[in-house]
């Protein structure tokens, strides 16, 4: 695991309107400030639906000094990713179902200073990946399927985030474990038992009267099972 677990609020839940107050929602002191904050690039084409693109993520880079945690839910990120990691994403993450040429992906990311995520949706074994994975930072497995917020958590993945983190903690892989999808209080306890070490969070922190108390309130939860587990 890593120090503490790690939090990413997702603003596919917040109000596109006004992100930069929603970024500054979780951007408080302590245990009410995100780790990371995770942007939902959709296109309409891997996914069903529409979200933003590589403008607003620029500008979202100018108003945050937060880490953004970019997830890009697109077709061929072989030819897009890259432009995300250039504009100063701390971590872009693309979909192993997507990826062409998954490990010149990530060393592409890498030479533009970011660090590289691969995703795996549901339905998609890890097994696949194990070679791809060692030139990754980050392993995001998805508890949904990629699209939408709000939706429930698939506890069956929980299967693969144990399997990465016993190749994390046998030295076979050197990545951040990651969950999205339907994290919330009723969730994050067994995701962390499972050894994730960082967890999106949604509708569970945006739909909440206070982001930040959301923030602290998953953090201290995820902490407590982690070390119970
Ligand atoms: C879904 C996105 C998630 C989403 C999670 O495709 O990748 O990041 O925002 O939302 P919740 O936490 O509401 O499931
Ligand atoms: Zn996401």
């Amino acid at each position: 695991m890593t120090e503490r677990p790690l939090i990413a609020p997702s603003i596919l839940s917040a109000d596109f309107a006004r992100l930069g107050e929603e970024i500054r929602a979780v951007s408080g002191e302590g245990d009410a400030r995100a780790d990371w904050v995770h942007v939902d690039v959709m296109d309409a084409h891997f996914v069903p639906n529409l979200t933003l693109g590589l403008p607003v993520v620029q500008s979202l880079l100018k108003a945050t000094e937060l880490p953004l945690d970019c997830h890009l839910m697109i077709e061929d990120p072989d030819r897009w990713a890259i432009g995300y990691a250039e504009a100063g994403a701390y971590n872009v993450t693309v979909h192993a179902e997507a990826a062409g040429d998954p490990i010149k992906i990530a060393k592409d990311l890498h030479a533009a200073g970011a660090k590289a995520g691969l995703s795996v949706k549901p339905g998609t074994a890890l097994e696949d990946y194990l070679e791809v994975l060692k030139h990754y930072d980050t392993l995001l497995v998805m508890s949904v399927e990629p699209g939408f917020g709000g939706q429930s958590f698939i506890a069956e993945v929980l299967e693969k985030a144990r399997t990465a983190r016993r190749l994390v903690d046998t030295g076979h892989l050197r990545l951040v474990v990651e969950i999205d999808g339907g994290i919330n209080a009723d969730t994050i306890e067994q995701a962390a038992e499972a050894g994730v070490d960082c967890f999106v969070a949604g509708s569970a922190v945006y739909g909440a009267g206070d982001p930040g108390a959301a923030v602290a309130a998953l953090r201290a939860q995820a902490a407590r099972a982690g070390t119970a587990g």
